[in-house]
């Protein structure tokens, strides 16, 4: 049956039938949050891109509806975004009836800039003009944010300039309509990978209580940079950040409008799903809160899954205030379920190395070389004060990893197997203290 097959992520977002690959126009919207997604609805792989839609109210439990955007004379679909148009500044709407506007890539094709609007959220109305007309066949991807201290739309465009270099354009607009370019940031060659496809840009607040705001500017591969907006030029801080320590999370993008003005994030994350017959094939992330972080002088982006998840907690198994070493039985024997949330909070000792498989995923942590490994990803997580904190979300595409706080996010696509693989905790060496070991069983979405 539709969302039961095999390997069908039970709460991550996936199309009823064929493939999916970036998040699109994500953005809240007359009392629901809109996630639309690039789109092959006749086949299992990338091609024929169509913008795709499914819609929510807790951003949780996602309904797919009819496609959005079809190809057209002038190309097929490439991403884009959407915005509220509030204030009606497009005349495409009315002040009591906000429009909602796409920007979306005619690619293949003329390689420009479209527009599209909608007054209901369910029906698209593509306008003759574009908001940007062809620069070179590389440009894409535009993404539109509200700035309130200038009080304009601004446009960040993806532009593969000669000699492929990368740049990132931006644009500003009082109507949506036209458009006027008043920056441009290029890199070297190549190594500039926060200059690379599917730029977003967001302002974020810190979250230690200074009062510091900060921008965002990030690409494809969740590479970014922080640093400041004038309303015309944006100046990087910090540059080649990395957002991403797992694998095959690509594309992400954050909501426009959201209540209370929270940064959101969903990502396409690349699975392995064309298999054993499936009619569809990839998934989106969970939705993650952003906050801006601080070590020492430097600024990073936290990851963290949305509270709105909790409600999907079943049954839970807990344990605390305890120590594991090598002698104990594996304390998962009783758990079988498929879909899982662990919540770990430890402090591992003497050169504690210990391993959790979960259902045929691997994942270790020597306290030595303070190396976190998963299906072969290794990264470097240094302990804080003497604590290994890590959040997981196992799905039967992977597994989602948030350690220390959502400091790092490492997202890892392996299908699970539940039947044939059972979950497990190991000490192979030291101990490792547990404040805190709590797992969730969880529903599914669908
Ligand atoms: C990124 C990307 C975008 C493009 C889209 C096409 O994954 O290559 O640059 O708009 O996918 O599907």
């Amino acid at each position: 049956d539709l969302y039961q097959e095999k390997h069908r992520p039970q709460f991550h977002f996936s199309a009823k039938k064929g493939w999916l690959n970036d998040p699109n126009g994500l953005v809240y919207y007359k009392g629901e949050y809109h996630l639309f997604f690039q789109h092959n609805p006749y086949g299992l792989h990338w091609g024929n891109m169509h913008w795709g839609h499914a819609v929510s109210t807790d951003l949780v439990h996602w309904r797919e509806l009819e496609i959005a955007l079809f190809p057209d004379h002038r190309g097929t679909m490439f991403s884009g975004s959407a915005i509220v148009d509030i204030s009606n500044s497009s005349g495409l709407g009315t002040l009591e009836n906000p429009p909602l506007l796409l920007f979306y890539t005619c690619a293949e094709g003329t390689w420009e800039q479209g527009i599209a609007y909608s007054l209901d959220g369910r029906t698209f109305q593509k306008i003759s003009e574009v908001a940007i007309p062809k620069i070179v066949p590389g440009n894409r991807d535009p993404k539109v944010i509200w700035h309130e201290e200038s009080k304009k739309w601004i446009l960040t465009l993806y532009v593969t300039e000669e000699h492929e270099q990368h740049a990132v354009y931006f644009f500003n607009s009082d109507d949506l309509r036209n458009w006027k370019q008043i920056s441009t940031i290029r890199g070297g060659r190549g190594e500039d990978k926060y200059l690379y496809e599917c730029p977003e840009f967001y302002q974020l607040k810190s979250d230690s209580g200074m009062a510091e705001t900060k921008w965002v500017l990030s690409a494809v591969d969740g590479s970014y940079a922080i640093g400041d907006f004038d309303g015309m030029m944006f100046k990087p801080d910090f540059e080649r950040l990395r957002g991403n320590y797992g694998r095959g999370y690509y594309a992400a993008q954050v909501f426009n409008n959201t209540p209370n003005d929270i940064r959101i994030e969903i990502g396409w994350r690349h699975t392995h799903t064309a298999v054993d017959g499936m009619t569809f094939n990839q998934s989106m992330s969970i939705p993650m809160e952003l906050s801006m972080g601080k070590r020492g002088d430097m600024l990073f982006v936290r990851r963290n899954p949305i509270a709105e998840l909790t409600q999907l907690r079943k049954k839970k198994h807990t344990w605390q205030k305890q120590i594991f070493n090598s002698a104990m039985n594996n304390p998962f024997r009783e758990i079988s379920f498929g879909e899982l949330e662990i919540d770990i909070d430890l402090l591992p000792q003497d050169k504690s190395l210990f391993e959790i498989n979960m259902y045929g995923i691997l994942l270790s942590y020597d306290q030595n070389t303070e190396q976190l490994r998963v299906d072969g990803v290794v990264n470097t997580i240094p302990l804080i004060d003497g604590r290994l904190k890590l959040h997981l979300f196992i799905d039967r595409v992977g597994v989602e990893i948030f350690a220390q706080d959502g400091e790092f996010y490492i997202p890892i696509n392996k299908n699970t197997n539940s039947h044939s693989e059972r979950l497990s905790l190991k000490v192979l060496n030291g101990k490792v203290i547990c404040k805190k070991l709590d797992v969730y069983e969880l529903s599914s979405i669908w």
